[in-house]
């Protein structure tokens, strides 16, 4: 019996996970912003959503399939970024995009990868998106996204919610750094930075001295004259700021607090999700990630609107365990649990589930 077959829910995944992890990687990866209540959040909000399910529908067919920004996906599910996969797993990022292809969904490569952008790209002919952080150095942004688009990724995710990162005290406690031989390979001369922190959080030195604090509005033009890719925005939580995001003609809103690593205090996304959508009003797809450990989170976030979801730590921890297939396997339990409360919610596809199955209790 291999290793997987004995985990039959993401919390098992996780608790695998730890076991196998050195500390520095396990802490880093499980941690939020300060007092964790945002981290906490976004997973305990999902209780407050209940699904009135319906009753005598043919559910002999359950059609999990969709398709975002014209990718067809066999589940609304994708690969969140998260940086330093070969923390978890030898192959890192290259295994972790195989997983994800195999699973049939998209792939999403943070700035912060331990493998290249071609690399990468070479190994899974899935669909891939790339995640910009915008550095101070805005001719190395810009060669991030022209090496992108030649590599065949298929979208940019631009995340806005990091000028500087959270406070991980975790990482400060473990002065957080990468291991001898990993680095952030896609960015040539400032590669092996995260090596050398003296104190604390190197990643958290990097951010500070290489992200550019002064990203604005106005950079959304910027991103958009620099790259062809369909553009998403990633890190938003405010009705208001998705409604400028798909005001300025962005092709998907990810609302999302970074899994409670950035504002700690900040809501729990599946609460900010619904006036989002309002706002965006159909003008683009609205994702949203943060605290998904079950179908039926998929579910209520599908219900209040989302067109899908990514997941961050899950995939770490699939990851972690069994590399690529440990990656499938993960997006294959939450695809079939997924499946399985259309079944029992009488929805027998993503457009049957609405408003009026998923309510807010109270
Ligand atoms: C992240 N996240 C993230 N986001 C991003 O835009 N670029 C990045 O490099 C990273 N790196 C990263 C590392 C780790 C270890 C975590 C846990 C998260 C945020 C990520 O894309 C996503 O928003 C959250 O992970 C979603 O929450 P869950 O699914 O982890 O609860
Ligand atoms: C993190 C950064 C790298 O959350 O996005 O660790």
């Amino acid at each position: 019996m291999t290793e997987d077959a004995k985990l039959f829910t993401i919390d098992d995944y996780e608790e695998a996970a730890k076991r196998v992890l050195p500390k520095m990687a396990y802490d880093y990866f499980r941690s939020g912003a300060d007092e964790e209540r945002t981290l906490k959040a976004n997973r305990k909000a999902f209780r407050n959503y209940e699904i009135w399910y319906r009753v005598l529908v043919d559910v002999t067919e359950r059609d999990t399939s969709t398709s975002v920004l014209g990718i067809p996906l066999r589940a609304p599910i994708i690969v969140a970024p998260t940086a330093y996969q070969k923390l978890a797993h030898p192959e890192g990022e290259v295994a972790a995009a195989l997983g994800a292809a195999e699973a049939g969904t998209i792939f999403t490569l943070s700035t912060l990868a331990t493998s290249t952008i071609e690399e990468v790209a070479a190994a899974s002919a899935g669909p891939k998106w790339f995640q910009l952080y915008v550095h101070k150095d805005r001719g190395l942004t810009k060669s991030l996204l022209d090496r992108a688009e030649a590599a065949g990724y298929v979208g940019i995710v631009l995340t806005v919610d990091a000028p500087m990162l959270g406070r991980r005290l975790r990482d400060e406690r473990n002065a957080f750094a990468l291991p001898e031989g990993l680095s952030m390979v896609n960015l040539a001369e400032m590669a092996d930075d995260v090596s050398r922190a003296e104190a604390g959080s190197a990643l958290s030195s990097y951010a500070a001295s290489r992200h550019d604090p002064s990203l604005s509005w106005s950079d959304i033009d910027w991103i958009r004259s620099n790259s062809t890719l369909p553009l998403l925005v990633k890190g938003i939580v405010r009705a208001d700021d998705a409604g400028r995001a798909s005001d300025a003609g962005v092709d998907g809103v990810v609302i999302s607090n970074h899994g409670g690593r950035q504002v700690d205090g900040a809501p729990a996304t599946i609460d900010a999700l619904p006036a989002a959508v309002d706002a965006v009003g159909g003008r683009c797809d609205v994702l949203m990630d943060g605290g998904v450990r079950w179908g039926s989170d998929v579910f209520k976030a599908i219900g209040l609107g989302a067109k899908a979801v990514l997941v961050g730590r899950p995939v770490v921890w699939g990851l972690a365990i069994d590399g690529a297939a440990g990656v499938s396997a993960v997006l294959d339990l939450l695809r079939e649990e997924l499946a399985n409360v259309m079944a029992l919610a009488g929805c027998p596809n993503l457009a049957a589930i609405d408003r009026d199955v998923v309510r807010r209790t109270g």
